[in-house]
């Protein structure tokens, strides 16, 4: 059964990966997102276009990447894995790149094994990434990730489904201390500013759609507490659409005033 939100009526709010698919433009979820997706996007309206600056996003730090020779990448937190998600991206370049997907929502996770079937280079973990000694010692990860080589971590609106109560400062620090020297890790997270998305929040529970998605606001220098042992590669932790944009797309508007921050870290 699909991770899921109960609500006080007794129904279910589908899982926050099949509604970012919904807005994603993709074809991996059910009816029920459909729904919550066009609900929610009614409280914060923003919300479509901030799910598909961060998918844009992640695409430009895996061709960073790339260019820097990380040929290994691990996603904790991943959703659906269509629609530009890692795979599709590094194998463009280098079809011999080795990805690891990691979501504790079984339907996301089942949804992904069939949708990466019969490719050795790839494997999607139905796991809690709360538990890193026991996700990088699973077998499956192993079997495709050589972790004495670099690897590239991606926390991508992730974290901020993690209250501070579960210490997810020193959850990073457990990955970045782990991984190898010339690894990576890449988070992206909510900033308070978001205004919009508090009031829509607010808006979701007024408007009987039940209890909102909890969701922890971390402003940018609480993004940069998470890179602590790790080098900040420049621009350092900014707005999603200013980091490396390479299309008039990527910074719209007013890029400065996009409420989720992104940052990307190197192991020295
Ligand atoms: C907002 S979605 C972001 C998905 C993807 N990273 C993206 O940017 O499109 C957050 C995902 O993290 C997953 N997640 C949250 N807490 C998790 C945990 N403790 N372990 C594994 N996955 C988790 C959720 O199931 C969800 O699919």
């Amino acid at each position: 059964m699909a991770q899921s939100t109960w609500l006080p009526g007794g129904g279910t709010l589908p899982s926050i990966a099949e509604i970012n698919d919904c807005w994603l433009e993709g074809a991996h979820h059910t009816e029920a997102a459909r729904e919550a997706a066009s609900q929610i996007a009614m409280c914060a309206p923003h919300i479509p276009y901030l799910v598909r600056s961060v998918r844009s996003l992640l695409g430009r730090v895996v061709k960073f990447l790339l260019a820097r020779g990380v040929r290994q990448f691990l996603d904790l937190g991943a959703g659906v894995p269509a629609v530009g998600h890692i795979h599709e991206v590094a194998w463009g370049v280098d079809p011999e790149c080795r990805i690891v997907y990691v979501d504790f929502d079984p339907a996301v996770a089942q949804e992904g094994r069939t949708l990466l079937a019969d490719n050795d280079n790839v494997a999607y973990l139905c796991d809690d990434i709360r538990h890193p000694r026991e996700l990088l010692d699973n077998p499956e990860l192993r079997n495709v990730l050589d972790l004495s080589r670099p690897v590239a971590v991606f926390m991508l609106q992730t974290l901020q489904e993690l209250p501070d109560s579960e210490d997810p400062v020193g959850l990073v620090a457990a990955y970045s201390n782990a991984i190898s020297t010339g690894s990576y890790v890449c988070i992206s997270h909510f900033g308070s500013k978001d205004e919009q998305l508090r009031n829509g929040l607010n808006l979701f529970g007024q408007m009987g759609f039940g209890a909102p998605p909890a969701i922890t606001f971390r402003d940018p220098d609480q993004l940069t507490n998470f890179f602590a042992g790790l080098e900040l590669i420049d621009p350092g932790v900014v707005p999603v659409p200013l980091w490396y944009p390479d299309s008039k797309d990527d910074i719209d508007h007013n890029p400065h005033l996009v409420p989720v921050h992104v940052g990307l870290g190197r192991k020295p």
